[in-house]
């Protein structure tokens, strides 16, 4: 403590906050959270009443555009972004170029970073017709590149959009349809995963929405951005945490089911392994997304099947951690994650696309984020500072004398 303190002196007194736990970085109007009662509310709408009433694309507009849209706004904003779902010939072949078993999300940022190679003459973050243009491909054009990525992995041929439906839909069928077969979309697997898009469209300064803006804050393009982004939500601490919910569920279910045993191993941090889904460093309470997933995946594994000994599995270990002592203390509940890898595997997809899931429903949030700071006045570059604690000035030494 000392000697920290006599360190912070010596730099003029720089704030260290490390994780930025306490550090705001922005004024934003797009989301709120408050996390000690479970509160989320997207341009002042409770999630709830979005979650159960709105769609992906309206959501989308509300994000990026501040108000719900008109029926004629809806109508022109989702014409717009189905006219724009093709993929530039020469962008498809970028997928040979990688191994067929690569991690469908570096391929996916990858791609994202190449459209701006495509779209050179839009660049420019000032431009707002050019901002527009952006915002409407990256909309329209990351469901298709996730497709191919998932399509590449699985070695089947790439389908064209058909513009004819909705986004979602869209989405399905280049996942899971074939070219020479017809693919009919269910209903209830579009409802479910446009609803979860919903819940995943923004949190505002998160890991990976601060790397949009903090790439942007250098003037980088709104492609560059959000390419960014998709690397920060990899991480198993951030959006890869639903993959990793899966496996620690198949990891448990291997073991003969025993939660008991797994929660007395996360307490004591044997290995570092921690319960993946709980916690969250602006929820204290039940996270307000996964109360709405949890009756979804009831709800989604009863009409179409699915592992229903995972899911006690979830549910057990979600009672056990509740009512321990060592999450109770530190105020640690389910979060966002912890239910939607069951849902996504009902729905058919595997685990490794998990997390592309979850950047598909983000990415309204990432391009609202982007939007505002680039308009914002107050918008500085991101420099960070630090306290230096490396060595103290020494001659250069020769090489025979080291
Ligand atoms: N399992 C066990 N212990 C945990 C967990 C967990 N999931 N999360 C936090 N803790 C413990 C920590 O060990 C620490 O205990 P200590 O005081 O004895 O050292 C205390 O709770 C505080 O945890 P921090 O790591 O300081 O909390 P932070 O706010 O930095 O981290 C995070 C939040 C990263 C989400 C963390 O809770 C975590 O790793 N959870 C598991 C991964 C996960 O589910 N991530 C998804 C988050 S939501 C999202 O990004 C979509």
């Amino acid at each position: 403590g000392i000697e920290l303190g006599k360190l912070l002196a010596s730099t003029g007194y720089i704030t260290l906050d490390p994780g930025f736990v306490n550090t705001g970085a922005a004024c934003s109007a797009i989301t709120y959270i408050d996390g000690e009662q479970g509160i989320l509310r997207y341009r002042g709408y409770p999630i709830e009443q979005l979650a159960e009433r709105s769609t992906f694309i309206e959501v989308s507009y509300l994000l990026i555009y501040g108000e719900l849209p008109t029926e004629q706004q809806l109508r022109e904003f989702s014409s717009r972004v189905n006219r724009h779902t093709l993929l530039h010939e020469d962008l498809k072949r970028f997928f040979d170029g990688f191994p067929r078993d690569a991690h469908p999300m570096p391929v996916l940022s990858s791609a994202v970073s190449a459209l701006s190679t495509f779209y050179q003459d839009s660049l420019n973050p000032f431009d707002e017709p050019n901002v527009e243009m952006s915002t409407i491909r990256l909309l329209a054009k990351v469901p298709t590149l996730a497709a191919y990525a998932y399509k590449k992995s699985i070695g089947q041929p790439f389908l064209y959009p058909d513009n004819s439906l909705g986004l979602v839909e869209n989405f399905l069928r280049m996942t899971f349809g074939l070219p020479a077969e017809p693919y009919e979309v269910d209903p209830d697997v579009a409802k479910a995963l446009d609803m979860l898009f919903i819940l995943h469209a923004d949190h505002e300064q998160n890991c990976s929405t601060s790397t949009v803006r903090l790439v942007g804050s250098s003037e980088a393009n709104l492609f560059a951005s959000v390419s960014a982004g998709i690397q920060a939500l990899f991480g198993p601490l951030h959006g890869g945490a639903n993959a990793a919910v899966l496996e620690m569920l198949e990891g448990i279910q291997a073991e003969g089911g025993d939660v008991a045993k797994f929660v007395e191993q996360v307490k004591n941090k044997e290995k570092g392994v921690r319960l993946m889904g709980f916690g969250h460093r602006v929820y204290k309470n039940y996270d307000p997304r996964a109360k709405i997933i949890k009756k979804t995946a009831d709800d989604i594994l009863g009409k179409i099947g699915g592992n229903d000994e995972l899911l006690d599995i979830a549910k057990r270990l979600e009672e056990t951690a509740l009512s321990d002592d060592y999450f109770v203390e530190r105020k640690l509940y389910p979060n966002v994650d912890f239910y939607t890898g069951l849902i996504y595997r009902a729905l058919g997809f595997p685990t490794k696309y998990f997390t592309v899931l979850f950047a598909l429903g983000r990415l309204p949030g990432w391009i609202a984020h982007w939007r505002e700071m680039i308009q914002d006045p107050a918008t500085k570059i991101g420099r960070p500072r630090q306290i230096y604690v490396g060595a103290k000035e020494r001659d250069y030494l020769p090489m025979s004398e080291r």
